[in-house]
């Protein structure tokens, strides 16, 4: 197994780029920490109960929590593929935590790559950003409008607004990842791993670009 970290602050497409990447390449697997923790909230387990105030308030979840969860999602993995995780590692000390994890299952870490968007971009994606509690897509009010207004195209389903998607939050989970994560890309950097891409533009042209840095 090969692991691809996406990097990048929220709203900075990472979910994004993953979906379209997946999308046309069946050997990728899209693996989003945010999701496997909004769902252990849906289903009310208790990693789920004990991360849901963290995650209302913007704030990152204790590193055992997500960090048992992907070594689990990992152990599960039979037969070869490429990891695409998005959201984990999120601090210097679950990057430690995940090479751990990747020597004890075989696999090996190919590359970092790090979305480049501008703080102000970030915030006003995360104020149109939309998803469809039915089938997961996720559209933008302005950027990638759904063809009925609060309406997914794929499932018909009313579209909703993630709980941590308001004005409050976003500013602190901005300034977590200036505090928590942003170190990540010097520790990555000074391995070799890391392969900076500008986030912004035509969600296909990005997309390209990622594939091109990860040839
Ligand atoms: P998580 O779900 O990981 O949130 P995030 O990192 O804040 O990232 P987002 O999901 O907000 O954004 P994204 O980069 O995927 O952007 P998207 O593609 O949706 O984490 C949520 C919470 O869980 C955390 O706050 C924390 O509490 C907890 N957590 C998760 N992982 C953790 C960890 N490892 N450790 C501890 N706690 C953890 O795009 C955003 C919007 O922009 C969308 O509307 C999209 O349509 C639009 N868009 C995307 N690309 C473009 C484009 N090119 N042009 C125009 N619009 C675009």
């Amino acid at each position: 197994m090969n692991v691809v970290i996406l990097l990048g602050g929220p709203g900075s497409g990472k979910g994004t780029i993953a979906g379209r990447l997946v999308a046309a390449d069946p050997t990728l697997r899209h693996v989003s920490s945010g999701d496997l923790l909004r769902d252990a909230v849906k289903r009310q387990t208790a990693a789920g109960v004990e991360a849901d105030g963290y995650m209302k308030r913007g704030e990152l979840v204790p590193d055992a929590i997500i960090a048992r969860m992907i070594a689990d999602l990992m152990a599960g993995i039979a037969g070869p593929c490429t990891l695409l995780l998005d959201g984990f590692p999120r601090t210097v000390a679950q990057a430690g935590i995940l090479d751990g994890t990747i020597a004890g299952c075989g696999a090996s870490l190919a590359a970092v790559v790090l979305l480049e968007v501008a703080d102000e971009i970030l915030v006003d994606r995360i104020a149109g950003r939309r998803a469809c509690p039915g089938c997961g897509a996720g559209y933008h009010v302005t950027n990638i409008p759904p063809r009925v207004a609060g309406r997914c195209d794929a499932c018909g389903s009313a579209l909703t607004v993630r709980k941590d998607d308001n004005p409050e939050t976003v500013k602190h989970r901005l300034a977590v990842y200036q505090a928590q994560t942003v170190p990540l890309i010097e520790f990555y950097e000074a391995r070799g791993a890391l392969r900076r891409v500008p986030g912004i533009g035509p969600i296909d042209e990005i997309a390209e670009r990622v594939r091109r840095a990860l040839s």
